[in-house]
């Protein structure tokens, strides 16, 4: 018998997935993907079900990052695409494990820390937090709401609530350092809202956990626990980038640039306060903990 363990990535080309591929093989997994392109005998396309199921079948964990990015305007059609990836993708997949002989055990799905609202006054756990509102609120619960209708009594269902991932090449990080070098990354806005941010290492690190731990239900929040202001990010940004000054950004100049760069401010305005109380509850330690030492690791880093 194959004593290889198996991860199924779905989603796998992007900076999440990417990143997750190589860890796993570091540590011995065999992966295989779905994806829009379905490539060799390890990988399955969205539209081909029978593939799919081949795919699942045999692999003890399954992770599905699919999506379309949310760094864009939020146009109707941006609006819809955004959605659907993530929707449909996530139906796809638990009509696919359905129809698997031995469909792996845990599936982990992404969701968004962006699901609460904004929060200025006090964190936001799985157990107190509070739902927002908005679009990309209605996304992240409709997200979620596709895994829960997903009948696969042999996989247990994890939505993720993933904070911000911060790693080399991450889509998030690049725009903060790239001003910061420019000698724009003052605070954004008043400053004072929150960033919930988790290094990549530690969202692998708390997939491996979360598999692990058999007992954990429900949405688990995938956030590092120092929680900063953006004020103290962005000061983070410039030290770890060497950049002496920052000039801070108004929110209307924000409003007005993001038109210019095709994407929305809500990406840096909204205070997003996630607080990871599943994980720290079942003993998840952390392996960068801190914001400062995470961004110096981060710029120091190699490609
Ligand atoms: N990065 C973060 O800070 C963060 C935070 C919270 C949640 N998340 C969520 O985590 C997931 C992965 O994030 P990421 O940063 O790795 O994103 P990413 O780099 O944009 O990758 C997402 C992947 O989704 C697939 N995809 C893209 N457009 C699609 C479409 N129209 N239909 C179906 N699949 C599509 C692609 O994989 P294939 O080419 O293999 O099809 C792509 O590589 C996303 O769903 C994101 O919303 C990310």
């Amino acid at each position: 018998m194959d004593s290889t363990r198996t991860v199924v990535l779905a989603g796998a080309s992007g900076f999440i997935g990417t990143y997750l591929r190589r860890r796993f093989q570091e540590d011995g997994w065999m992966v295989r993907t779905i994806g829009r392109k379905g490539t060799g005998s390890a990988g399955a396309a969205w539209a081909d079900d029978a593939g799919m199921a081949r795919v699942l079948n045999g692999a003890e964990l399954v992770v599905n990052l699919a999506g379309r990015s949310v760094s864009c305007r939020y146009s109707e059609r941006n609006k819809g695409v955004i959605m659907d990836s993530r929707v449909s993708t996530t139906k796809a997949l638990g009509r696919a494990i359905a129809r698997c002989q031995e469909p792996p055990s845990t599936w982990l799905n992404a969701s968004t820390g962006t699901i609460y609202r904004d929060a200025r006054d006090r964190p936001q756990s799985e157990f107190d937090g509070e739902l927002g509102t908005g679009f990309s609120v209605d996304v992240a619960k409709a997200w979620e709401a596709a895994l829960e209708s997903a009948v696969t009594p042999g996989t247990r269902k994890i939505p993720l609530r993933i904070a911000i991932v911060l790693g080399r090449g991450g889509g998030a990080l690049a725009p903060f350092a790239n001003l910061a070098r420019l000698g724009l990354g003052g605070h954004m806005g008043d400053g004072w809202q929150k960033f919930s941010w988790v290094h990549v290492e530690d969202l692998y690190r708390s997939i491996r956990f979360l598999h692990a731990r058999t007992g954990i239900a429900g949405p688990v929040n995938v956030a590092s626990p120092e929680v900063v202001s953006n004020r103290e990010m962005m000061h983070l940004v410039r030290r770890a980038y060497g950049a002496r000054f920052g000039i801070p950004t108004p929110g209307w100049l924000l409003r007005a640039g993001a038109i210019l760069i095709r994407t929305e401010t809500e990406l840096v305005l909204k205070s997003r306060w996630v607080q990871p109380q599943k994980l720290l509850d079942a003993g998840f330690v952390y392996s960068q903990p801190e914001l400062g030492q995470a961004l110096l690791q981060i710029a120091r880093s190699r490609p």
